[in-house]
């Protein structure tokens, strides 16, 4: 009929606009906004969540013993307690040391493990020497090589002496190789 309004056409006589188009628009402006406002938040938000887990360790100096109480010429084995923090996990680790005080008052320190394949050694009073029972390299106070399939002389550890006590850095190698490869 001539006197009916076409439902496609909004608005009076005259005004032909599409049914939805304006609304459409403001949608897609709409959510054009919220996902701009979302990627606003969600990158800082996302930096402040992960970053912690992408830290690499930071190495920490560790106090583990009065510099006195370390006897001169005979290595000394020293037991503390270490941190670790790895992103969001922190860790404590019982960890040992060799310390060796020399009559100039240097101290050498030497990771505990064999270079051979990592089993603990000991320290032979009566023969001057660490020895590791797994497959018998022995080394000398330097911590050289002295017999046995030890591929390098024990691993040397950061040491300082500060206040008169001894802090030291733990690392851990690659045992079995002759490079020094840290783990
Ligand atoms: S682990 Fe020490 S000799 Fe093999």
């Amino acid at each position: 009929m001539s006197g009916e309004r076409d439902p496609s056409v909004e608005g009076g006589a005259g005004f032909h606009t599409p049914v939805g188009s304006r609304r459409t628009f403001f949608r897609w402006v709409t959510t054009g906004l919220a996902g701009l406002i979302g990627l606003g938040l969600a990158v800082p938000l996302t930096g402040y969540v992960i970053s912690p887990a992408l830290k690499r360790r930071e190495p920490q100096w560790v106090d583990v013993g009065a510099l006195d109480e370390l006897p001169e010429g005979e290595p000394k084995q020293l037991d503390h307690v270490t941190t670790s923090r790895d992103g969001y996990l922190e860790s404590r680790f019982q960890k040992a040391v060799w310390a060796v005080k020399r009559p100039d008052g240097q101290v050498s320190v030497f990771a505990p493990m064999c270079t051979h394949l990592g089993c603990g050694y000991h320290w032979a009073g009566g023969e001057k020497q660490f020895k590791c029972p797994c497959h018998g390299s022995v080394f000398d106070l330097e911590g050289q090589v002295v017999a046995g399939p030890a591929p390098r002389p024990l691993d040397p550890l950061p040491a300082k002496v500060e206040n008169g006590r001894l802090l030291v850095i733990f690392k851990e190698f690659k045992s079995g190789i002759a490079q020094r490869v840290e783990l």
